[in-house]
């Protein structure tokens, strides 16, 4: 994510073999049972979040990445602390602890290397491009912690506000009802996790009147380009019967997201499976947010079975 080409492409071609349609089918069923797993036990009330969104992409990233379930709920530790050195890495109780992340990434990484590692998994592609001479051993740990950082909380958060977004508009059953992959589109866009990307200019600018000069930061944010009413009607509208031209929510260009179709996996069977066993959810109290060196974090959010005559 980091890199320009041609490295970037390199070490982008190593790992794109796990995100075609072909390794997605075969990870379907693995993403159905994770979400029957932890909708099975008969619940009062859902956490959105807690019970379902985090350890479900925790799982889904180990299983691709080819490390044990074990190390699946620590991810929910690592994966902030490693965000967080992304953006505020001139405070050193964020540098300790995320360096401490990393190196705990780096000797799961190491531990899974030393025993049999799952075939076509994400760090037996690495593997078979170290034993190649294509990449580093520096480069296994960066990948692998990079997918844990670009694949874990992004999607969570994603199914946890896609959850809020719909209960929130009172369009659940709209959501409901419509084809998961549109409603799932629409989600994105609307409220997408990553509301931005950094880039440098490389060559001079203007933007809506602004000058950018070539080596000036620009953040481009996702999250208003998505709201743009010059290319989406009602933008600030939930609308399942929407036919969306193309929204950011992935990023644009070479760095476009890796793990787009898995996000959307992931994000399709956690609806389909809710919009079964939770059809008349509504929202049991506020969420729960937590702000994190500028990006607010969804930690939870109740939702409960709405009661016959109850509707509002
Ligand atoms: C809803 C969930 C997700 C969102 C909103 C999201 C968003 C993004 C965005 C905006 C970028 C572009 C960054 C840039 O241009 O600087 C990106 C890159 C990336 N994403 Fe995702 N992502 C999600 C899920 C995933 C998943 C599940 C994976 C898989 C492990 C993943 C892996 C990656 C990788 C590896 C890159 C870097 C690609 C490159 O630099 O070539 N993402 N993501």
């Amino acid at each position: 994510m980091f890199t320009d080409n041609p490295a970037h492409a390199e070490a982008r071609s190593v790992v794109a073999p796990l995100f075609t349609a072909q390794s997605l089918a075969r990870l379907r069923p693995f993403v159905e049972q994770t979400v029957d797993e932890l909708l099975a036990p008969q619940r009062e009330a859902l956490d959105v979040v807690a019970d379902l969104a985090v350890p479900l992409s925790s799982r889904v990233i180990c299983r691709v990445i080819g490390l044990p379930q074990e190390v699946a709920p620590r991810l929910a530790v690592w994966a902030p602390d490693i965000a967080a050195l992304l953006v505020a890495d001139y405070l050193p109780e964020v540098v300790t602890r995320g360096h401490s992340a990393l190196r705990e990434v780096t000797t799961a990484v190491n531990q899974a290397f030393a025993g049999e590692v799952p075939e076509d998994s994400g760090l037996w592609l690495l593997r078979e491009a170290q034993r190649r001479g294509e990449i580093a051993p520096e480069d296994v740990w960066a990948t692998a912690s990079l997918l844990i950082y670009a694949g874990f909380e992004t999607t969570s958060t994603f199914i946890g506000k896609a959850v809020r977004a719909a209960l929130h508009a009172g369009a659940w059953d709209a959501v409901r009802e419509a084809e998961p992959r549109v409603s799932v589109d629409e989600l994105l866009r609307f409220d997408t996790s990553v509301q931005q990307v950094a880039r440098f200019a490389t060559r001079p600018v203007v933007v809506a009147g602004k000058h950018i000069a070539p080596g000036d930061l620009v953040l481009v944010m996702l999250g208003v380009a998505n709201r743009d009413p010059a290319v989406f009607e009602g933008p600030d509208l939930l609308d399942m019967d929407r036919r969306i031209g193309r929204h950011l929510t992935f990023g644009y260009g070479v760095h476009y997201c890796l793990g787009a179709a898995l996000a959307r996996l992931e994000a399709e069977v956690a609806l389909e499976r809710l919009a079964v066993r939770w059809s008349t959810m509504e929202l049991s109290g506020a969420p729960t947010t937590r702000s994190h060196h500028g990006i607010t974090v969804l930690e939870h959010l109740m939702v409960s079975r709405r009661t016959e005559g109850e509707r509002i």
